[in-house]
């Protein structure tokens, strides 16, 4: 384990499965991962110069790894900022509630993946910055 970049993100390494065949990575929740996996969602073929995120959450807990290509993921949980590039298929970033996060320079070939441990709910977003941020200053 790699220290927090931020309290509660952490980059994972994946165990890889390799052979003389390629690699595989396998992800089981509550072992490999700290929580128990709801929900599986991918991003990709994203037009360049996009920015997606851009929110926050009030109780998800999240792992996003860039299975293919890379992306550079911003952090900022309201008292720090700083961002980690997701270029390696191994390797997982936990995003755990209150830390705002935008996802942009997504090279041609990303797919981002990201494993949450509960349904889609509009009502976790905090999509308002300054809602955010009064929110993590409380
Ligand atoms: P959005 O939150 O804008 O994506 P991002 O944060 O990556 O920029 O989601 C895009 C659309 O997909 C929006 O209509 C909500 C929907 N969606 C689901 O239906 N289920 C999901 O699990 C996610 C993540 C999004």
């Amino acid at each position: 384990m790699t220290d927090d970049l931020l309290p509660g993100c952490r980059l994972i390494p994946l165990a890889v499965r390799g052979d003389e065949r390629g690699s595989l990575v396998a992800i089981e929740g509550m072992s490999d991962i700290p929580f128990a996996i709801a929900r599986v969602y991918y991003v990709y073929a994203t037009v360049t110069g996009v920015t997606r995120g851009l929110h926050a959450h009030r109780a998800l807990h999240q792992l996003a790894v860039a299975v293919s290509g890379s992306c550079t993921m911003l952090l900022d949980d309201g008292a720090q900022r700083m961002t980690v590039r997701l270029d390696d298929p191994a390797v997982g970033l936990t995003l755990p509630p209150m830390v705002w996060h935008e996802m942009s320079d997504f090279s041609a070939d990303c797919v981002l993946m990201v494993l949450a441990d509960a349904a889609y709910d509009e009502a976790d977003y905090i999509r308002d910055y300054g809602e955010f941020l009064a929110l993590a200053k409380a």
